[in-house]
Protein backbone atom coordinates (compact mmCIF):
# COMPACT_ATOMS: atom_id res chain seq x y z
CA UNK A 1 0.00 0.00 0.00
CA UNK A 2 1.00 3.65 -1.18
CA UNK A 3 1.22 5.50 2.22
CA UNK A 4 0.82 8.75 0.26
CA UNK A 5 -2.63 7.88 -0.56
CA UNK A 6 -5.29 8.37 2.02
CA UNK A 7 -8.26 6.89 -0.32
CA UNK A 8 -8.81 5.63 -4.11
CA UNK A 9 -11.42 4.18 -5.49
CA UNK A 10 -11.57 1.86 -8.98
CA UNK A 11 -14.09 1.34 -12.02
CA UNK A 12 -16.75 2.55 -9.47
CA UNK A 13 -20.16 2.11 -10.95
CA UNK A 14 -23.35 2.75 -9.04
CA UNK A 15 -26.58 1.76 -10.78
CA UNK A 16 -29.54 2.81 -9.94
CA UNK A 17 -33.50 1.37 -10.63
CA UNK A 18 -35.17 4.58 -11.64
CA UNK A 19 -39.05 3.80 -12.79
CA UNK A 20 -37.96 -0.14 -13.68
CA UNK A 21 -35.04 1.44 -16.07
CA UNK A 22 -31.53 0.47 -14.37
CA UNK A 23 -29.54 3.76 -14.98
CA UNK A 24 -25.30 3.91 -14.11
CA UNK A 25 -25.20 6.86 -12.22
CA UNK A 26 -21.50 6.08 -11.34
CA UNK A 27 -20.25 4.93 -14.54
CA UNK A 28 -17.29 3.81 -13.87
CA UNK A 29 -14.75 6.24 -11.53
CA UNK A 30 -10.98 6.18 -10.82
CA UNK A 31 -9.44 8.52 -8.21
CA UNK A 32 -7.24 8.89 -6.11
CA UNK A 33 -6.48 11.30 -2.68
CA UNK A 34 -3.47 11.74 -1.28
CA UNK A 35 -2.09 13.11 2.09
CA UNK A 36 -3.26 16.73 2.40
CA UNK A 37 -4.03 17.15 -0.92
CA UNK A 38 -7.25 19.40 -1.73
CA UNK A 39 -9.18 18.41 -4.36
CA UNK A 40 -12.20 20.17 -5.68
CA UNK A 41 -15.21 18.19 -7.72
CA UNK A 42 -17.61 20.14 -10.02
CA UNK A 43 -20.29 19.08 -12.75
CA UNK A 44 -23.49 19.57 -13.37
CA UNK A 45 -26.39 19.14 -11.27
CA UNK A 46 -27.35 15.26 -11.28
CA UNK A 47 -23.69 14.07 -12.74
CA UNK A 48 -23.18 12.07 -9.91
CA UNK A 49 -20.97 14.11 -7.28
CA UNK A 50 -23.28 13.81 -4.38
CA UNK A 51 -23.21 10.05 -4.66
CA UNK A 52 -19.69 9.60 -5.64
CA UNK A 53 -18.97 11.22 -2.38
CA UNK A 54 -21.83 8.91 -0.78
CA UNK A 55 -19.62 5.47 -1.64
CA UNK A 56 -16.24 6.85 -0.97
CA UNK A 57 -17.33 7.92 2.41
CA UNK A 58 -19.05 4.71 2.96
CA UNK A 59 -22.52 5.66 3.34
CA UNK A 60 -23.83 3.85 0.44
CA UNK A 61 -22.70 0.52 -0.71
CA UNK A 62 -21.34 0.25 -5.06
CA UNK A 63 -23.25 -1.78 -7.06
CA UNK A 64 -19.14 -2.86 -8.86
CA UNK A 65 -15.58 -1.46 -8.22
CA UNK A 66 -13.75 -0.83 -5.38
CA UNK A 67 -13.47 1.86 -2.56
CA UNK A 68 -9.97 1.68 -0.66
CA UNK A 69 -9.92 3.88 2.49
CA UNK A 70 -6.31 3.83 4.12
CA UNK A 71 -5.47 0.29 2.93
CA UNK A 72 -9.24 -1.37 3.62
CA UNK A 73 -11.38 -2.47 0.98
CA UNK A 74 -14.86 -0.54 2.30
CA UNK A 75 -17.07 -2.42 0.41
CA UNK A 76 -15.89 -5.66 2.51
CA UNK A 77 -16.63 -4.45 6.10
CA UNK A 78 -19.91 -3.60 7.26
CA UNK A 79 -21.82 -2.82 10.09
CA UNK A 80 -19.92 -1.64 13.38
CA UNK A 81 -16.71 -1.75 11.73
CA UNK A 82 -17.28 0.42 8.97
CA UNK A 83 -19.05 2.82 11.01
CA UNK A 84 -15.63 2.82 12.95
CA UNK A 85 -13.28 3.10 10.49
CA UNK A 86 -15.58 6.14 8.48
CA UNK A 87 -15.28 7.74 12.37
CA UNK A 88 -11.52 7.42 11.75
CA UNK A 89 -10.60 8.23 9.17
CA UNK A 90 -13.23 10.64 7.48
CA UNK A 91 -14.95 13.54 8.38
CA UNK A 92 -17.94 14.70 6.53
CA UNK A 93 -19.26 18.49 5.84
CA UNK A 94 -22.50 18.90 3.81
CA UNK A 95 -24.58 21.52 2.47
CA UNK A 96 -26.77 21.67 5.09
CA UNK A 97 -24.94 22.14 8.61
CA UNK A 98 -26.80 18.58 10.04
CA UNK A 99 -25.93 19.53 13.71
CA UNK A 100 -28.85 18.28 16.12
CA UNK A 101 -30.37 21.58 17.08
CA UNK A 102 -31.42 20.22 21.11
CA UNK A 103 -27.70 20.35 21.97
CA UNK A 104 -25.55 23.07 21.98
CA UNK A 105 -22.75 24.11 19.68
CA UNK A 106 -20.22 22.19 22.54
CA UNK A 107 -21.85 19.14 22.63
CA UNK A 108 -22.34 19.13 19.20
CA UNK A 109 -18.60 19.39 18.00
CA UNK A 110 -17.61 16.66 20.90
CA UNK A 111 -19.96 14.04 19.91
CA UNK A 112 -18.22 12.45 17.25
CA UNK A 113 -15.75 11.77 20.19
CA UNK A 114 -17.99 10.21 22.48
CA UNK A 115 -19.25 8.06 20.21
CA UNK A 116 -15.52 6.88 19.17
CA UNK A 117 -15.31 6.13 23.47
CA UNK A 118 -13.51 9.00 24.48
CA UNK A 119 -14.30 10.33 28.14
CA UNK A 120 -16.67 13.70 28.04
CA UNK A 121 -13.28 15.93 29.83
CA UNK A 122 -11.59 15.23 27.17
CA UNK A 123 -13.96 15.24 24.02
CA UNK A 124 -14.86 18.46 25.91
CA UNK A 125 -10.85 19.93 26.11
CA UNK A 126 -10.73 19.28 22.07
CA UNK A 127 -14.01 20.60 21.05
CA UNK A 128 -13.21 23.91 22.87
CA UNK A 129 -9.93 23.84 21.66
CA UNK A 130 -10.97 23.46 17.46
CA UNK A 131 -14.35 25.85 18.30
CA UNK A 132 -11.94 28.48 19.46
CA UNK A 133 -9.52 27.77 16.66
CA UNK A 134 -12.64 28.59 13.83
CA UNK A 135 -13.68 31.45 15.60
CA UNK A 136 -16.54 30.32 17.68
CA UNK A 137 -15.11 30.54 21.11
CA UNK A 138 -17.91 32.55 22.34
CA UNK A 139 -20.54 30.75 21.08
CA UNK A 140 -20.17 26.91 22.42
CA UNK A 141 -22.65 26.89 24.86
CA UNK A 142 -25.25 28.24 22.23
CA UNK A 143 -27.67 26.01 20.02
CA UNK A 144 -27.15 25.88 16.22
CA UNK A 145 -30.17 27.72 15.74
CA UNK A 146 -28.79 30.78 17.39
CA UNK A 147 -25.94 31.29 14.88
CA UNK A 148 -25.78 32.59 11.49
CA UNK A 149 -25.01 30.38 8.80
CA UNK A 150 -21.48 30.79 8.50
CA UNK A 151 -20.83 30.16 12.24
CA UNK A 152 -22.87 27.49 11.68
CA UNK A 153 -21.00 25.83 9.37
CA UNK A 154 -17.71 26.41 10.99
CA UNK A 155 -19.10 24.68 13.90
CA UNK A 156 -19.62 22.05 11.14
CA UNK A 157 -16.21 22.07 10.26
CA UNK A 158 -15.00 21.69 13.55
CA UNK A 159 -17.19 18.61 14.26
CA UNK A 160 -15.26 16.67 11.46
CA UNK A 161 -12.55 17.53 12.28
CA UNK A 162 -12.75 16.48 15.92
CA UNK A 163 -11.40 12.79 15.30
CA UNK A 164 -8.55 14.35 13.37
CA UNK A 165 -9.31 12.50 10.34
CA UNK A 166 -7.29 11.86 7.40
CA UNK A 167 -10.00 13.16 4.97
CA UNK A 168 -12.75 15.67 4.68
CA UNK A 169 -15.61 14.70 2.00
CA UNK A 170 -17.51 18.26 1.67
CA UNK A 171 -20.81 18.19 -0.58
CA UNK A 172 -21.56 22.02 -1.44
CA UNK A 173 -20.06 22.80 2.28
CA UNK A 174 -21.15 26.34 1.50
CA UNK A 175 -23.58 26.40 -1.18
CA UNK A 176 -26.37 27.69 1.46
CA UNK A 177 -24.11 30.99 1.74
CA UNK A 178 -23.41 34.62 0.62
CA UNK A 179 -20.28 34.78 -1.25
CA UNK A 180 -18.07 36.39 1.24
CA UNK A 181 -19.12 34.28 4.06
CA UNK A 182 -18.64 31.67 2.00
CA UNK A 183 -14.86 32.67 0.98
CA UNK A 184 -14.35 32.92 4.94
CA UNK A 185 -15.08 28.94 5.38
CA UNK A 186 -13.03 28.11 2.51
CA UNK A 187 -10.09 29.91 3.98
CA UNK A 188 -10.75 28.22 6.77
CA UNK A 189 -10.48 24.90 5.25
CA UNK A 190 -7.80 26.06 3.42
CA UNK A 191 -5.92 27.06 6.36
CA UNK A 192 -6.60 23.68 8.37
CA UNK A 193 -5.47 21.73 5.52
CA UNK A 194 -2.08 23.45 5.79
CA UNK A 195 -1.98 22.91 9.62
CA UNK A 196 -3.91 19.60 10.09
CA UNK A 197 -2.15 17.90 7.07
CA UNK A 198 -5.83 17.04 6.41
CA UNK A 199 -6.93 16.32 2.82
CA UNK A 200 -10.62 17.74 1.41
CA UNK A 201 -12.40 16.77 -1.54
CA UNK A 202 -14.74 19.54 -1.69
CA UNK A 203 -18.25 19.26 -3.79
CA UNK A 204 -18.54 22.33 -5.10
CA UNK A 205 -20.61 24.57 -8.23
CA UNK A 206 -18.45 27.81 -7.32
CA UNK A 207 -15.83 28.04 -10.12
CA UNK A 208 -13.47 30.52 -7.67
CA UNK A 209 -13.59 28.64 -4.22
CA UNK A 210 -12.57 25.62 -6.91
CA UNK A 211 -9.65 27.34 -8.33
CA UNK A 212 -8.77 27.69 -4.24
CA UNK A 213 -8.12 24.10 -4.29
CA UNK A 214 -5.02 22.12 -4.98
CA UNK A 215 -6.82 20.16 -7.95
CA UNK A 216 -10.05 20.51 -9.76
CA UNK A 217 -11.92 17.37 -11.10
CA UNK A 218 -14.53 17.85 -13.45
CA UNK A 219 -17.41 14.99 -13.78
CA UNK A 220 -19.80 14.72 -16.60
CA UNK A 221 -22.44 11.75 -16.56
CA UNK A 222 -20.99 9.76 -14.31
CA UNK A 223 -17.51 10.03 -15.04
CA UNK A 224 -14.66 12.33 -14.31
CA UNK A 225 -13.24 13.76 -17.44
CA UNK A 226 -10.47 15.55 -16.62
N1 LIG B 1 -31.55 6.82 -4.53
C1 LIG B 1 -31.60 7.09 -5.85
N2 LIG B 1 -32.40 6.38 -6.68
C2 LIG B 1 -32.43 6.63 -7.99
N3 LIG B 1 -31.69 7.58 -8.59
C3 LIG B 1 -30.86 8.31 -7.83
C4 LIG B 1 -30.78 8.11 -6.42
N4 LIG B 1 -29.88 8.99 -5.92
C5 LIG B 1 -29.44 9.72 -6.96
N5 LIG B 1 -30.02 9.32 -8.11
C6 LIG B 1 -29.80 9.87 -9.45
O1 LIG B 1 -28.42 9.89 -9.69
C7 LIG B 1 -28.04 11.00 -10.48
C8 LIG B 1 -26.88 11.71 -9.81
O2 LIG B 1 -27.32 12.27 -8.57
P1 LIG B 1 -26.35 13.06 -7.61
O3 LIG B 1 -27.14 13.44 -6.43
O4 LIG B 1 -25.12 12.26 -7.39
O5 LIG B 1 -26.01 14.33 -8.52
P2 LIG B 1 -25.13 15.61 -8.17
O6 LIG B 1 -24.06 15.69 -9.19
O7 LIG B 1 -24.73 15.60 -6.75
O8 LIG B 1 -26.17 16.80 -8.46
P3 LIG B 1 -26.40 18.21 -7.68
O9 LIG B 1 -25.33 19.14 -8.21
O10 LIG B 1 -27.76 18.62 -8.11
O11 LIG B 1 -26.30 17.98 -6.22
C9 LIG B 1 -29.28 11.85 -10.63
O12 LIG B 1 -29.81 11.63 -11.92
C10 LIG B 1 -30.21 11.32 -9.56
O13 LIG B 1 -31.54 11.41 -9.97
MG1 LIG C 1 -25.26 16.78 -5.06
Amino acid sequence: MNKNIILHCQQLIKRYDQGGLNVDVLKGVDLEIRVGERVAIMGASGSGKSTLLHLLGGLEKATSGEVILEGVNINQVSGAKLAKLRNKSLGFIYQSHHLLGEFTVLENVAMPLLIAGETVKQARVRAIELLKRVGLGHRIEHKPGELSGGERQRAAVARALINKPSLILADEPTGNLDSKTADQVYQLMLELNQELQVSFLVVTHDHELAARMGKVLHMEDGLIVG
